[in-house]
């Protein structure tokens, strides 16, 4: 591991937080996710059906990650994000309108590391302008975030922002190679959550954190937070080590199940049931089918404003001449949640677990 950097000073200037919404993790199913979304007008809510219908018809794409720079300030040994030199700005292409020329459901400011980009709230604020419905999020290490940074862009209109957990304690730190990071998480997520920012941890699933996926849902309703799981792909850097190897097969089935049963019970893991019951074959190899979901419901958009049909996948086009990719991709190398979540939201369980649930907040 590189030498390691350290994470952001607390904001002193900032008014000190109010107390976090402690829940108890024995406390049962109590409607959670009503608490932590940002109320929806029955206007928006009525856009946001009428978005999905008409995306569904046009074929695409739901979801557009949206890669806002190149750097990134720490050194995860299954990324290679942090080597690349060259920063790519917002301001190197017209994003508005390769937003609105794609005109997605959702867009997911990722990167690189986002927060080093310092136009972020002016960037959300004219995202969400540009088109008459969008839910704007961003996946984060939170190295950088304040509760300031948070704020700003919460005021802007970001619904969510998602921060990078992978272990509880300093073994995050080591993956990421940054000294205090899970203290500097740990501490400022309840001080955004008692603020109502909406906060999701990211978790990757992987070999070495399996002991660490389950007590992290419990963390994150401890601290008012919700929680995300992706799976660990090597195809980002061939990066084989964090795979699921079959030794560590009977350990993954169990740590699925409870996480399916905790889904219920917590209510603050995201995830489709769907999702989460693919993961133990996605690591066997044995996903059935092949990837629906790259350049034709999901796509990324890189900082020079190409597209791309999926993070791995080569540049398919300037965002201008986009085209849907037509044919099938034959590829199962990740079980993203960004692929499997955009493939559950076109299933019909999916979208009446989305629409019962936006239509109870708010309301
Ligand atoms: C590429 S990062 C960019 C955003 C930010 N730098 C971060 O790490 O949160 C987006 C997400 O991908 C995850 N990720 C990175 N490499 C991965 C890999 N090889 N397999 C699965 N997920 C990966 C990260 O943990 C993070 O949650
Ligand atoms: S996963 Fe995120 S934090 Fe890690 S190197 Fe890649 S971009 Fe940076
Ligand atoms: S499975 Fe789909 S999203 Fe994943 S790497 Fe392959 S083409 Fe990309």
């Amino acid at each position: 591991m590189s030498e390691q950097i350290q994470v952001a000073p607390p904001a002193e200037s900032y008014p000190p937080a109010p107390a976090p919404p402690i829940l108890q993790p024995d406390a049962g199913y109590l409607g959670y996710d009503r608490a932590l979304l940002r109320p929806m007008s029955l206007v928006r809510k009525l856009r946001g059906v009428l978005k999905y219908l008409r995306v569904r018809l046009r074929g695409g794409p739901m979801a557009v990650n949206m890669e806002v720079t190149y750097l990134c300030n720490a050194t995860c040994d299954f990324c290679d994000y942090w080597k690349v030199k060259r920063s790519g700005k917002l301001g190197d292409y017209d994003y508005v309108d390769a937003i609105r020329k794609l005109d997605p459901m959702t867009v997911t400011l990722t990167g690189g590391e986002p927060t080093i980009n310092k136009q972020l709230p002016e960037a959300v604020r004219r995202i969400k302008e540009s088109l008459g419905f969008v839910y704007v999020g961003m996946v984060t290490h939170g190295s950088l975030l304040t509760v300031e940074k948070a704020t700003a862009l919460w005021e802007a209109g970001m619904d969510h922002i998602s921060i990078s957990l992978n272990y509880i304690g300093r073994e995050h730190d080591e993956e990421r190679g940054i000294e205090g990071l899970y203290e500097h998480i740990s501490t400022l997520v309840p001080q955004l959550t008692a603020r109502g920012i909406n906060v999701i941890f990211n978790t990757v699933v992987m070999r070495d954190n399996l002991d660490h996926v389950v007590p992290i849902a419990h963390l994150a309703r401890s601290m008012g937070a919700k929680v995300s799981y992706s799976c660990y792909s090597d195809y980002k850097n061939g990066n084989e080590t964090h795979l699921v190897d079959p030794g560590h097969a009977e350990r993954l089935e169990s740590v699925i199940e409870d996480l399916v049963y905790q889904k219920s019970r917590l209510g603050n893991i995201v995830n489709s049931a769907w999702y989460l019951r693919r993961i133990p074959a996605y690591f066997r190899d044995a996903l059935p089918g092949s990837c629906t979901a790259a350049g034709k419901w999901l796509v990324q958009l890189t900082p020079d404003g190409d597209v791309k049909p999926c993070a791995e996948l080569p540049v398919q086009s300037g965002y201008a001449d986009y085209k849907p990719v037509s044919r099938k991709i034959d590829c199962n190398r990740c079980w993203y949640s960004c692929r499997g979540e955009t493939e559950s939201s076109l299933r019909i369980e999916r979208i009446w677990e989305l629409l019962g649930r936006a239509w109870r907040k708010g309301a």
